[in-house]
C-alpha cells in the first residue's frame, strides 16, 4: 500500500489530482483508514505492531503530500509568470486626445488679454427680459434700431438675449453707481438670421464696459488698439470708423487691414483690404442713468465684437458652421492652439 500510494503521488501532474490522491489514502474513507479501523479484529500481540506501521505510514504520506503539493504550486507559479511576461518595448496603444475648441480657446486669449489690462469678466442670463437686452439699453419698444436685432422672444417681455450688453447693464446695477467699473463679458446670443456661411442664429459675442471719473474717447482707442495688437500680432493696421449704435454717442467700429494675408489664408478679407473687427462707442448717457449712474459725474466706454467672427480672421476660417458641426478634421487643427 505504501509503495503504491507513494509512487501516486510522485506521479501527480498537477494539484487536483493531488488532492484526490490525499483523499484516497488519509481520507475518511480511504485505504488506511480502513486499516486502522480494522484493528480491532487483530490479536493483542499484533495490534501495537501493525497500528505503529499504519502511523508510521501515514506520517510519511502526509510528508511526500505536502512536499509534493509545495513542490505542484511553485511550478504552477512559475508557469504563471512565463505566460504573462509582459513585452515592455511593444508600442503602446494611443488613445484620442481631446482639445479645447476654437472658440473656446479665442474666448480665453480675449480674456486674458482684458484681465492683463485689469478688467474683470462677467456673465448672466441667456433668456432675458427685454428691459435688460433693449429697453435699458436706449432701445425703447419702438426703437427702429430694434430692427437690426431680429429677436427670439419667449413672451412679450422675455427673450433669449441678442447681444451681451445686458450683462453690462446688470454688473451697473450690482455696483450701485460706484466706480470704477472695468469689466468684459462673454456668452451666447441668439438672433433670428438664416444660417449660412457668415450666419448663425446662435454665436458667441464679447463686449466690455468701462465707467469712471473722465473716461475719454483716446481710453477706448488706446484700448481697443492695445487688445488688437495682442490678438492679432503688430503687422496689422487699424483703423476707426464712425458708426451708430442707440447704446452709444458716439459710436465707431474698427477695423484691421488685411493686406499683408495672400493666398489662401485670408479669402475672408475684403476687396477694400480693411475688415470690420469690432464695434464700440461712449456710454450714452441715457444708458448710464437707466441704470443708476450719474451721467453728469462719470463717463464711459463699451465694445462689442463677435468671437466667431475673430477666429474667422484670426485662423482663416470661411464658413461660421465650421464652429457647430463637430466635424473632427476641423477640430484636430487647433490641438495647438
Ligand atoms: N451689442 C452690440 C451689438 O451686438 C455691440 C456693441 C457693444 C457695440 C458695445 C458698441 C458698444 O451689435
Amino acid at each position: 500500500l505504501k509503495a503504491e500510494a507513494e509512487q501516486a503521488i510522485q506521479g501527480a501532474k498537477d494539484l487536483e489530482t493531488l488532492k484526490q490522491l490525499r483523499v484516497k489514502y488519509l481520507g475518511k474513507k480511504g485505504e488506511l483508514t480502513a486499516v486502522l479501523r480494522g484493528m480491532g479484529e487483530l490479536s493483542a500481540e499484533e495490534r501495537p505492531v501493525i497500528g505503529k506501521l499504519a502511523n508510521d505510514i501515514r506520517q510519511t504520506l502526509e510528508r511526500i503530500l505536502d512536499e509534493k503539493e509545495t513542490a505542484l504550486e511553485k511550478a504552477a507559479m512559475e508557469a504563471r509568470l512565463k505566460e504573462e511576461t509582459i513585452d515592455v518595448t511593444l508600442p503602446g496603444v494611443p488613445r484620442p486626445l481631446g482639445s479645447i475648441h476654437p472658440l473656446t480657446a479665442v474666448i480665453q486669449q480675449v480674456e486674458n488679454i482684458f484681465i492683463g489690462m485689469g478688467f474683470e469678466v462677467a456673465e448672466g442670463p441667456e433668456v432675458e427680459k427685454d428691459w435688460y437686452n433693449f429697453e435699458a439699453l436706449n432701445m425703447p419698444k419702438d426703437h427702429p434700431a430694434r430692427d437690426m436685432q431680429d429677436s427670439f422672444y419667449i413672451t412679450r417681455e422675455i427673450l433669449l438675449r441678442t447681444q451681451t450688453s445686458p450683462v453690462q447693464v446688470r454688473t451697473l446695477q450690482a455696483k450701485e453707481g460706484k466706480v470704477p467699473v472695468r469689466m468684459i463679458c462673454p456668452g451666447k446670443v441668439y438672433r433670428r438670421d438664416d444660417d449660412d456661411a457668415t450666419h448663425s442664429h446662435q454665436f458667441t459675442q464679447i463686449e466690455g464696459l468701462v465707467v469712471d471719473r473722465g473716461v475719454s474717447m483716446s481710453e477706448l482707442k488706446g484700448t481697443l488698439l492695445a487688445f488688437a495688437k495682442q490678438m492679432f500680432g503688430e503687422d496689422h493696421e487699424f483703423r476707426f470708423r464712425p458708426s451708430y449704435f442707440p447704446f452709444t454717442e458716439p459710436s465707431m467700429e474698427m477695423d484691421m487691414s488685411c493686406m499683408i494675408c495672400g493666398g489662401e489664408g485670408c479669402r475672408i478679407c475684403k476687396e477694400t483690404g480693411w475688415i470690420e473687427i469690432l464695434g464700440a462707442g461712449m456710454v450714452h448717457p441715457n444708458v448710464l442713468e437707466k441704470s443708476g449712474y450719474n451721467a453728469e459725474r462719470y463717463t464711459g466706454f463699451a465694445f462689442g465684437m463677435g468671437v466667431e467672427r475673430i477666429a474667422m480672421i484670426k485662423y482663416g476660417i470661411d464658413d461660421i458652421r465650421h464652429f457647430y458641426t463637430n466635424d473632427l478634421r476641423v477640430l484636430r487643427q487647433f490641438q495647438s492652439v
